[in-house]
């Protein structure tokens, strides 16, 4: 037990009982003290304003509250700000010396939390002109302590009407009853004390002989209380005594409100509740502050769950809306993060579904709507400008054109758009052994071989060396055979005979030089043939687009896109603009047209991507591709009122979003699944390609060719033979004619 002085800390309330010897109207830094060490604010900064209610004396005994460093006060506050706030209560000179004070206070910008000390009359004006100043909102914390007067009902209601959503600000004031017959003083309280020990003692006492009797002394020994359980008790009946009949200090009471504010105008079936003061404590010498609630209770509890509306627009993957009955089901991509929302900022929320509320159950995932995010409904607006909701928890795109209307939390994404067009299709690989040469390549080696053939038996023909040595021109004697020659050196074969002259020899030599370069070129060349899949030429830009000679193309209308190429100063967009097909537009058939090739598609990646993915399920065939370029960035964001107080904060929850990822996870598991179309076609392929028939085709059907050609020649040979011997029979019947 112990009887300190005034503005000494206290000690631990549940182990110890401290009464500070208080003179009545000196409690404010004890006051402030006490809810220090309490934690009833938990502030590293704050700005002190005070008027001529406090005495020189007794604001150093504030500021050393506020500063008093004790290892059993956690909350420091490091820095403040002292800032006095007027000479004398002559009222026009001070609304315009309240204004210029508060208005450095803003551009000094020391932090949010304001501490302010002045009497009831200025309340009002300092409330009025730092709400004014944009001083008050969801991120500051307003203290205000009232000494000389108790919020009485038509203050009350002056202070109420400078509350607006989404303040913090709380009030603590005095409510001391000026009674005579009020007691004080050191005497008064150790004469309480001792009477309400005595008492706890006795009782204690009384309780412990009568539990000993009972028992035997050994189990006495065993269940008897412990100090601690003793000290406990006697603290506890103590208090519970003295705050029945406790008379020292008893007509002191500081009381402690809270502008309960937050979420009020977008309540769901309310006609606008008036904010309200909320009782959270009070405070007296003995006790110190005793508190029902935290002093700010919406820094500490958000929205204190309360039931908020949000207006919603039917647009999956962002919301969908399904209406069973009369109970609505709101999910999707911006669901997922309203839901996150509202669990951090502890509200509920009721969706009012705007416009085709309809959907019945989605035919399939996949079936991503057409309804743009680009034009705004002019009821969401409406909602929206008129308070009726806390957002329009829809995705729409940021543009200009409406941010003059209304505010956009931050991009909860970036669209991208990009084009739809006909899967490339891999060409037949029937002719790929003659592709690693060009046509003219081919000719010109044909009429190589057909005239070497020639040249070497002109060769042969004109030479003198065989009939200088006498030798015959063997195997090289015919056109025929050296045309064969030569093609059995193209293919390294090599030929029977060589030719014994020099002069033959070198243009041998030299053609054996050609087959070499030729042939290694030819087998270097094939190999990478065979590994890359030669395809068509794939359809992956604007520029490709306009450079088709074939090709038309539609914008998704009403899209950001179709708006940004309309007044887009780059040619490139301007001629995609104009030269679209803008007439509406089957969806099926286009679809259609655009795998057959006759046509492309522009809209967001992500709806492309459903497109692709409805289609591989209805044929189950990979016929459509996405470009490879992306353009033109679209930001979707949610709709808010552009006095919205909580848009700092939501905004800060997105970002937060951000950063642990936790959007594009939800984004990523809204988009179609990854299937076999996916895969991209060049890259995989190409590093894993093993030779197969396909490849191989074209040498199997040379060799069917030769051998068919073969079969017609062997026949001829025949032919010719039966030919013969029947000429010879028939000469050999012939007489012989001398
Ligand atoms: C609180 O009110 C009482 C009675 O109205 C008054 O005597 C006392 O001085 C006030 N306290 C302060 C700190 O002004
Ligand atoms: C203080 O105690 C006296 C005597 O018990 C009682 O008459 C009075 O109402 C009490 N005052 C308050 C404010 O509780
Ligand atoms: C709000 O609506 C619910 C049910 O729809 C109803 O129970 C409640 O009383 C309503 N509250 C007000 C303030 O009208
Ligand atoms: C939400 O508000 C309610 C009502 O004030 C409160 O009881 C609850 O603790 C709050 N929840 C959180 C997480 O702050
Ligand atoms: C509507 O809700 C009921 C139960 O609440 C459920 O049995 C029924 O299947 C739902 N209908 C549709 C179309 O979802
Ligand atoms: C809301 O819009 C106004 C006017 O365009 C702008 O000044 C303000 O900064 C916006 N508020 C937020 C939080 O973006
Ligand atoms: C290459 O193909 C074989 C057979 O198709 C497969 O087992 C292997 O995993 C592939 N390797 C790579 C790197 O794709």
């Amino acid at each position: 037990m112990a009887i300190s002085e005034s503005d000494c800390p206290r000690l631990p309330q549940d182990l110890a009982f401290t009464i500070p010897l208080i003179m009545q109207g000196q409690e404010l830094p004890q006051i402030i003290l006490d809810l220090r060490s309490n934690k009833a604010y938990n502030w590293n900064s704050v700005t002190v304003l005070y008027d001529l209610t406090l005495s020189r004396d007794m604001i150093t005994r504030v500021l050393t509250s506020l500063t008093l460093d004790n290892v059993d006060i956690a909350a420091t506050a490091s820095t403040i700000a002292l800032m006095e706030l007027t000479q004398n209560y002559s009222s026009i000179y001070n609304i315009h010396y309240v204004r210029e004070v508060l208005t450095s206070l803003k551009w000094r910008n020391i932090g949010t939390n304001y501490l302010v000390m002045i009497s009831i009359e200025l309340v009002p004006l300092v409330m009025d002109i730092s709400k004014n100043l944009k001083l008050v909102n969801t991120e500051s914390q307003w203290l205000y302590i009232i000494s000389n007067a108790d919020l009485k009902n038509e203050t009350n209601l002056d202070v109420i009407k400078h509350l607006k959503e989404g303040d913090n600000v709380a009030f603590v004031y005095n409510v001391t009853s000026s009674e005579e017959n009020c007691k004080q003083g050191i005497q008064c309280h150790i004469e309480e004390v001792l009477d309400a020990f005595s008492r706890a003692l006795e009782s204690a006492i009384l309780d412990e002989i009568d539990l000993a009797g009972q028992v035997s002394d050994e189990e006495w020994e065993a269940i008897r209380p412990t100090k601690s359980e003793r000290r406990n008790f006697l603290l506890k009946s103590m208090k519970s005594y003295l705050s029945q009949n406790g008379e020292c200090d008893n007509c002191t009471i500081w009381q402690m409100k809270a502008g309960d504010t937050w979420g009020r105008e977008f309540l769901r079936n309310s006609s606008v509740l008036s904010v309200e003061l909320l009782q959270v404590g009070y405070w007296k010498p003995r006790e110190g502050p005793l508190m029902t609630d935290v002093l700010f209770p919406h820094v500490t509890h958000g929205f204190r769950g309360r039931r908020l509306s949000l207006a919603v627009v039917h647009n999956p993957p962002w919301q969908v809306i399904e209406v069973n009955n009369s109970s609505v089901t709101f999910r999707g991509m911006v669901a997922d993060i309203v839901n996150e929302l509202s669990k951090n900022l502890n509200f509920s929320y009721a969706v009012i579904p705007i416009g085709n509320t309809s959907s019945s159950k989605l035919n399939s995932d996949y079936d991503f709507n057409d309804i743009s995010t680009y034009e705004i409904p002019d009821v969401i607006i409406n909602l929206v400008r008129t308070r009726k909701v806390l957002m329009a928890a829809s995705a729409f795109t940021i543009s200009e054109k409406t941010k003059t209307l209304v505010n956009f939390t931050l991009p909860i994404s970036t669209q991208t758009y990009t084009i739809l067009a006909a899967r490339p299709k891999e060409l037949s690989r029937a002719l790929l052994f003659m592709s690693p040469f060009t046509q003219s390549t081919w000719l010109s080696l044909l009429t190589a071989i057909l005239l070497m053939g020639p040249i070497l038996y002109l060769m042969n023909k004109f030479t003198p060396v065989y009939e200088y040595n006498g030798i015959s021109v063997k195997g090289l004697s015919s056109i025929y055979n050296c045309i064969w020659y030569v093609y059995g050196a193209l293919l390294q074969q090599g030929g029977m005979y060589l030719p014994y002259a020099d002069s033959a020899r070198i243009i041998i030599g030299s053609w054996w030089l050609v087959v070499l370069v030729l042939s290694t070129t030819y087998c270097g060349n094939l190999v990478a043939f065979l590994t890359f899949p030669n395809s068509d030429k794939p359809i992956s830009t604007i520029e490709d687009v306009l450079n088709h000679p074939s090709l038309t193309w539609t914008i998704a209308q009403n899209s950001f896109f179709e708006e940004e190429a309309k007044t887009s100063n780059d040619p490139k967009y301007q001629e995609l603009f104009k030269k679209s097909i803008k007439a509406s537009i089957n969806k099926q058939n286009m679809v259609q047209n655009i795998e057959n090739g006759h046509h492309v598609y522009i809209d967001w990646k992500m709806r492309l991507q459903y497109m692709m993915k409805k289609q591989f399920l209805l044929k189950n065939t990979c016929g459509l591709a996405l470009g490879k370029e992306e353009f033109c960035e679209e930001r979707i964001g949610l709709i808010l009122a552009k006095d919205n107080p909580y848009t700092e904060k939501i905004n800060k929850e997105i970002k937060r979003l951000h950063q642990v990822g936790l959007i594009q996870k939800w984004l990523r598991d809204y988009l179609p699944k990854r299937d076999r179309c996916y895969k991209s076609r060049s890259t995989s392929a190409a590093n894993n390609h093993t030779v197969n028939l396909d490849d191989m085709q074209g040498s199997f059907f040379v060799l069917f060719f030769g051998f068919l050609i073969g079969l017609f020649i062997i026949f001829v040979e025949k032919l010719l033979y039966k030919y013969q011997k029947k000429r010879s029979k028939s000469k050999s019947v012939q007489p012989f004619i001398t």
